[in-house]
């Protein structure tokens, strides 16, 4: 049993209108923290008003992106009760990400309790609004105040909430796509299957000036070839050619999802053929020509199940002729959230 401390705000902020709420824009009151160092391991759990604390200038987190995040959501159920989803997944994939850039792995049981404590703590910031969650992000930091190039000695686990609605401000109208042949997302033996700063900052660009080519985001290519398809935006990608669900595969460059590892196993329960393999675009630009080309979609915590209308490239566009298979997912996953149909996985965990 973890003991956690608690000190309450004496300037609680007001809650924000539901309206215009979008993703990401407001932090509750309080913020969970616990500190690491080799000596004593994980120490200090408290719950404490999250202006509280602050990070080091020199800290191998601001210095040199010595940081890992993860994103996960708690849902209201219609009778009032508040889950998570997969929370223990999200703890795993911490536990890997966190052996990859050289930092201490944060403890499932660590993980668990303080995700369900602050969300305990803030439940009164659920927003009420449909398609709303109270976002979870638990982050990892160095805190060393030191400029060598080094493993941090020090570390802190923290993790903030944030009432959300939709990711996107387009809600659930398809994105249109720029696939980027220049910049590259992710190379083998990189960092790019693990959810580390650095990897969301070299997105920004191309995302920039995909937007500049009036697209809403971008579709990453292998940064060999550039011809094989690997995420979309910040999301994993979904193609679907006939009666298949397509996904690139789990190869070192791509972020296994939560939610794509969940998608994958309601498409198999269903007996909906679901591969994980390579796809290119010419594979893309012949089912269109087909006439098989039916949808493509992105999956991933904060935008759920995102419908794609249009793909381009330096070289072809296609738009997908539609389906119901992206829809389905989506509201599959949402009645599962609001507790509308049973949880017969044991994916939804209580806050009690
Ligand atoms: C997610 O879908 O969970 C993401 O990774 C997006 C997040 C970085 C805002």
């Amino acid at each position: 049993m973890i003991e956690i401390r608690r000190q309450r705000t004496q300037h609680p902020e007001a809650k924000p209108k539901t309206e215009g709420l979008g993703f990401g824009r407001f932090l509750t009151d309080h913020v969970f923290i616990a500190d690491h160092t080799a000596e004593s391991g994980w120490t200090n759990a408290r719950i404490v008003p999250k202006a509280t604390e602050n990070i080091d200038v020199a800290a191998g987190s601001v210095q040199y992106g010595l940081s890992l995040f993860e994103g996960l959501k708690a849902h209201r159920t219609s009778a009032g009760e508040l889950r998570l989803f997969r929370p223990d997944a999200h703890a795993r994939r911490m536990v890997e990400g966190s052996k990859r850039i050289c930092m201490p792995a944060v403890d499932p049981e660590l993980f668990l309790a303080a995700v369900k404590a602050l969300v305990r703590e803030e439940a009164d910031w659920y927003p009420e609004v449909t398609g709303g969650a109270l976002y979870v992000r638990p982050t990892l930091l160095a805190t060393e105040s030191f400029l060598g190039v080094r493993p941090s000695t020090k570390h802190m686990f923290n993790v903030m909430l944030s009432p959300v609605a939709h990711y996107y401000a387009k809600g659930e109208n398809p994105l249109r796509l720029w696939a980027e042949k220049e910049l590259v997302r992710a190379a083998p033996g990189g960092t790019g299957a693990i959810k580390t700063g650095g990897n969301y900052a070299s997105s920004l660009l191309a995302a920039q000036r995909a937007q500049a080519r009036g697209f809403d985001q971008v579709l990453w290519l292998d940064s060999h070839e550039r011809r094989w398809l690997e995420e979309v935006g910040t999301m994993n990608l979904w193609v679907r050619i006939g009666d298949t669900a397509i996904t690139p595969p789990l190869d070192g460059t791509i972020l296994g999802g939560i939610t794509r590892n969940s998608l994958l196993t309601m498409l198999r329960e269903q007996g909906f053929k679901a591969e994980e393999r390579r796809i290119s675009l010419d594979e893309i630009a012949e089912a269109d020509k087909r006439g098989d080309l039916l949808e493509i979609f992105g999956s991933g915590t904060a935008a759920v199940v995102s419908p794609v209308g249009e793909l381009t490239w330096d070289g072809g566009s296609v738009k997908p002729k539609g389906g119901d298979l992206a829809k389905r997912l989506r509201k599959e996953l949402e009645d599962l959230f609001a507790g509308r149909i049973e949880d017969k996985r044991g994916w939804m965990v209580p806050v009690p």
